[in-house]
């Protein structure tokens, strides 16, 4: 996610779902192959696994940057067809590229051409007033028909004309059944759901129809859901991990970077939802979101603003048994 899921936030993530598929924000060729590629494709191998998203809508070019995910150690090259920004479309890719499948046939057979990765695909169910059945069903077909066997589905349509991308992940209505029918049409195709997942229940009994799901904000909003969806898809009952601990890593990360030159902000605003729906989370938003813009903020900001924080709290039931305990 654009301005979200950069290597720092995936630092984060990683500590929270050990086993998950992070993906990178998306990256455009230009950014790849135009600018420092070091700069948008580096990351360190504790973030593994990790997926490359390529926003792009040119063979040439989409191969090209693909030719460099594996030797940056990722584990997959996806290609957005799903964004429906106004500055992408005027790239002409993004969701507006789910009009021209052919196209995105050719990106893909160039891409798989260029890198032994596996190469994936993210999109809508639709565009604008087409018609999610044969619309999608079209798409599909195309670009698996270029090699093409993964296909991530945010299971609503993309409004090109008339919705801001914010809009665009609320109003139009989600669809779960048709990415259903669509996984039901080509069983042999692996078929990931996304959009609107925030309980791991949910998130088990979609995964129990589809081969696995995506789940973007409830994730980032409310880091702590990570352990919980990563427990409930593995069928295993969730180990509540310890905020201290996590703050505590996440600080001396922090100090790393810092030395290398890094804004501790930088690092540590993906942490700012950590404590959310524990007692003191606003004191801890709060004092955090403060102390980490002054400019000689270290780590220390974190350890101090999870004052807040009560110990007892790791698990909130027994926070509350503790406290109705006290005399
Ligand atoms: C801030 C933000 C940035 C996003 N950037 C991207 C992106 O770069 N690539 C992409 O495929 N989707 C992007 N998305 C969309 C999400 O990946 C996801 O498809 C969408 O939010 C629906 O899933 P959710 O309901 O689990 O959040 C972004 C979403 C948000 C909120």
């Amino acid at each position: 996610m654009m301005d979200w899921t950069d290597r720092h936030c995936r630092r984060f993530h990683r500590l929270l779902a050990p086993s998950a598929l992070l993906y990178t924000e998306m990256v455009t060729t230009g950014a790849v192959l135009h600018g420092r590629a070091d700069r948008f494709l580096a990351f360190a191998p504790e973030e593994s696994p990790v997926a490359l998203q390529l926003g792009g809508a040119e063979p040439d070019d989409l191969a090209r940057a693909a030719a460099l995910a594996a030797g940056y150690g990722y584990a997959e090259v996806n290609l957005n067809c799903g964004c429906p920004s106004p500055r992408v479309q005027k790239g002409c890719f993004g969701a507006a590229l789910m009009a021209e499948p052919d196209r995105v046939a050719a990106c893909v057979a160039a891409m798989r051409a260029a890198t032994p990765l596996p190469v994936t695909v993210k999109c809508r169910i639709a565009i604008d007033d087409e018609d999610p059945e044969a619309f999608l069903d079209r798409f599909v077909d195309a670009v698996a028909e270029a090699g093409c066997g993964t296909f991530v589905v945010h299971a609503r349509k993309a409004w090109l004309r008339g919705l801001s991308p914010k809009e665009n992940r609320t109003v139009p209505p989600l669809d779960y059944d048709r990415v259903a029918r669509l996984k039901a049409r080509r069983p042999d195709l692996e078929i990931i759901l996304n959009g609107g997942i925030v309980a791991p229940e949910a998130a088990a009994r979609e995964a129990a129809r589809f081969d696995g799901v995506m789940v973007g904000r409830e994730a980032y909003q409310n880091p702590l859901s990570l352990p919980r969806f990563a427990a409930t898809l593995e069928g295993r009952s969730a180990i509540e991990p310890d905020p201290f601990d996590l703050i505590e890593r996440m600080a001396g990360y922090a100090e790393v970077e810092g030395r290398k030159g890094v804004p501790v902000k930088a690092v540590l605003r993906h942490l700012l939802g950590l404590a959310n729906g524990r007692p003191g989370a606003r004191a801890f938003r709060r004092d955090l979101a403060a102390a980490m813009a002054a400019p000689d903020a270290g780590g220390d900001v974190l350890r101090r603003a999870a004052r807040h924080l009560d110990p007892l709290a790791s698990d909130p039931r027994s926070c509350r048994e503790a406290k109705a305990a006290l005399p």
